[in-house]
């Protein structure tokens, strides 16, 4: 291959996967090889210059370039990036399976065997992305990506924050918000700080949302959603889980760990290391990565 860079003429468009609020993503075939099928978002220049989105669009590359290095398989990986006078493209991989919100709304709830096989490709992804010094800071079932085989991938690094290296005091930036209500941390909306336990903050929201089917916190608008964080009122905290009747097909083991997870405190919530080693996980032997990203479906 050519080493020239590659445009958009490269490429056959094809249909709109999803949008976010200042990109499109389209299914995109290589018109070198058309076997050779992409995922590319395209990001408005004016969009994102009126909206004073420059910031996000630079960390998102950076960021993804950064990670693409190591192949992590629960990474989305960047391949090109280009632009035009009206466009910057991002030439992803293309995840045949759609979002994990998707697949959820049509399931209504993951089993328990569908919602473990999700959170260890999860908590092994997100110890890798925090590993590199990132906070991907916008976890959420939409930015997770299935394969074919229901191997899963995090995509959407544009609200991400990379630690520099030889801060020690990198784990605790100062942030404004930018992930999405229902899963943004408390930390952030209390003293507009962010840190990679608010990573796991969201993680713990999304097992949640697997076995019940929706998320934990859930307000009729953003203010009423951020007011139910900060007082931790979800259905299995300690003040609301007596009176909560849907628990009975629940695994104990499940709730558990999310009431570990979903501590106001982050010094006080489980670190993925601690979740690695919680009971739920009991059967799983995060050493072998054979195991941890084998698909659950053909
Ligand atoms: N929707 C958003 N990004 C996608 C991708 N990379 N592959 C498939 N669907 C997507």
């Amino acid at each position: 291959m050519s080493s020239r860079k590659r445009s958009p003429h490269d490429f056959i468009f094809k249909e709109e996967l999803g949008h976010g609020s200042y990109s499109t993503v389209y299914k995109a075939i290589d018109k070198r090889n058309t076997k050779r099928i992409f995922a590319i978002k395209v990001c408005s220049k004016a969009h994102i210059i009126k909206e004073s989105k420059v910031k996000y669009v630079t960390i998102e590359k950076n960021t993804l370039n950064l990670l693409a290095k190591a192949h992590h398989p629960g990474i989305v990986k960047l391949y090109y990036t280009f632009h035009d006078e009206e466009n910057l493209y991002y030439v992803l991989d293309y995840l045949p399976g759609g979002e994990l919100l998707s697949l959820l709304h049509k399931m209504k709830t993951f089993s328990e065997v569908w919602s473990k096989h999700f959170t260890v490709q999860l908590v092994d992804t997100l110890e890798f992305i925090h590993s590199q010094g990132v906070i991907h800071r916008d976890l959420k079932p939409e930015n997770v990506l299935l394969d074919r085989d229901g191997k899963l991938m995090i995509t959407d690094f544009g609200a991400a924050y990379t630690t520099t290296a030889g801060n020690n005091d990198a784990n605790k930036s100062s942030s404004s918000f930018v992930g999405t209500a229902e899963y943004v941390s408390p930390e952030l909306l209390l003293h507009n700080q962010c840190s990679f336990s608010s990573d796991v903050w969201a993680l713990g929201c999304m097992i949640f949302q697997f076995v019940t089917g929706s998320p934990p916190f859930r307000g009729e608008n953003e203010l009423k959603t951020f007011e139910k964080i900060v007082a931790l009122d979800y259905p299995w905290s300690s003040t609301n889980i007596h009176n909560n009747k849907f628990l009975n097909n629940i695994n104990p083991l499940i709730i558990n760990l999310v009431r570990k997870i979903l501590v106001l405190e982050p010094k006080d919530r489980l670190s993925l290391k601690k979740i690695k080693q919680d009971p739920w996980f009991a059967t799983v032997n995060w050493n072998d990565r054979n195991t941890i990203w084998k698909g659950i479906w053909q």
